[in-house]
């Protein structure tokens, strides 16, 4: 997998950072830097290819998700994370997973649905995709999440809706906040998940 990393300062968050659809492994390197100007960056490529756009994991058209490869890029990925923090020297519990959209649905994933020491999430407009194949509880993970409101074309109330339940049911501690301007991340947002942290 293609990655970027760069090392911040010893005091600073370590953000995992996934992009969305189309995206790559810089596109989320000015919004961690927000979050936390001292932060610790591993930015991951998603390996899917879908017409020139990096992804993720496959679909067959908008929200119409694969769902063999949804649970084989997540493998991927979780062991991809789990080699590089090995070699970086940095524990799984110590990073919070930063995604985006595609990234962000992959993220909240693959702690819904595999057991790992990954801890925590700052998920920008993810959705359900619908999977609840496992039980084991989540009283370890704290997320922060956001929604853009009835004007985002992609995640509707229901499916955000959903998807935040599915982590409160087994116990996760989610904060969920609601903007009014669509899929795009707006600063409302990104200052709020700043705020979040470091509360
Ligand atoms: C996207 O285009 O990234 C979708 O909204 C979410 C997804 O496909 O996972």
């Amino acid at each position: 997998m293609e990655y970027l990393y760069q090392a911040g300062k010893p005091n600073g968050k370590k953000f995992i950072l996934l992009h969305g659809t189309g995206g790559d492994e810089t596109s989320l390197v000015e919004l961690a830097k927000v979050l936390d100007p001292d932060s610790t960056i591993l930015s991951l490529r998603g390996e899917v290819n879908e017409e020139g756009m990096n992804r993720f994991f496959k679909r067959n058209g908008l929200n119409q998700f694969d769902f063999e490869s949804l649970e084989k890029e997540t493998d991927n990925l979780h062991d991809v994370i789990k080699q590089i923090s090995q070699e970086k020297g940095i524990a799984l519990e110590d990073w919070i997973l930063v995604g985006y959209s595609n990234g962000a649905n992959i993220a909240a994933h693959l702690l819904l649905e595999r057991e790992t020491a990954l801890a925590k999430g700052i998920f920008f407009h993810p959705m359900s995709l619908e999977v609840h194949t496992q039980s084991f509880d989540l009283a370890d993970k704290t997320i922060w999440v956001s929604y853009g409101g009835v004007q985002d074309p992609i995640v509707s109330d229901l499916s955000f809706s959903t998807l935040v339940s599915a982590f409160r049911d087994r116990n996760a501690e989610v904060a969920a906040v609601k903007t009014t301007h669509g899929h795009q991340v707006t600063m409302e947002e990104v200052q709020n998940a700043r705020e979040w942290l470091k509360g």
